[in-house]
């Protein structure tokens, strides 16, 4: 029998779900990754889910390789609107904007409950994911970063409690990554301080955008507060 190995960005997403009954691939296109999680028996079944028929053949076509034809189901599904509501499952959204997971992610009300696991891989905008779940009572129990060649990949676990997480600005940006000391996490948080930075350059003294730069100083500002030098540190 054969078996799937991962890329770095896709093996960081699966070594963050946690031994389950089922997991939800939501926007899975090849379906490497409940394969994977099949495979290496972190969930007994799996749902490959995606929006467009043309992905969803090719999941349909490695679930077949792979001979996994009883264990995982491809469903055509915008979101999880076509996936019956689950308990001790993982649902996973990843390689999609963060944007879209945040929406994704609020239109599945079942996913308020503390036996599903969410694991996304944002790969934008994770300060909006990051703001949902924090408002919306889940709270995020690991965050973990991959390198692949020149980019550097985000993906994050949370978990429904019930309970709001108070956060500031720059914590939409930083999360949890400032409590990991590996070099991959280094270089994803300098790349979002030099975007935020050149943002806040290119602003400069122009009124209109008074508001907006006040934000962005004071996001500046709690990064270097939290005791790295984003400026020096290449
Ligand atoms: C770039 S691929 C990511 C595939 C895989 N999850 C990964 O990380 O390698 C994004 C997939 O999400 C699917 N997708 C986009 N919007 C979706 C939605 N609203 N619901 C389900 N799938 C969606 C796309 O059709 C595409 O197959």
């Amino acid at each position: 029998m054969k078996t799937i190995r991962l890329d770095s960005r896709l093996a960081c997403v699966a070594s963050l779900v946690k031994k389950c009954d089922c997991v939800i691939d939501v926007g899975t296109d090849h379906a490497y990754l409940p394969v994977f999680l099949v495979e290496n028996r972190v969930c007994e079944s799996a749902f490959a889910c995606d929006v467009k028929k043309g992905p969803l053949e090719n999941a349909k076509e490695t679930v077949k390789n792979y001979g996994l034809e009883d264990k995982i189901e491809t469903v055509l599904s915008d979101g999880l609107d076509s996936v019956q509501s689950m308990k001790n499952c993982c649902v996973v959204l990843a390689g999609m904007g963060g944007i879209l997971i945040s929406e994704l992610l609020m239109r599945a009300g079942w996913l308020c409950d503390e036996s599903v696991q969410i694991v996304v891989q944002p790969m934008s905008h994770a300060e909006y994911v990051r703001r949902f779940l924090y408002e919306n009572g889940f709270e995020i129990t690991e965050e973990k970063t991959a390198a692949d060649g020149k980019h550097v990949y985000l993906a994050l676990s949370a978990v429904y409690t019930g309970k709001r997480t108070e956060y500031t600005e720059a914590k939409l940006y930083y999360g949890k990554l400032l409590e990991n000391r590996d070099e991959t996490t280094a270089r994803y948080l300098r790349r979002q301080y030099d975007r935020l930075k050149k943002r806040y350059d290119a602003i400069g003294t122009d009124e209109r955008y008074k508001d907006e730069s006040l934000v962005l100083k004071a996001i500046l500002d709690e990064f270097h507060e939290k005791g790295r030098n984003f400026d020096a540190d290449r």
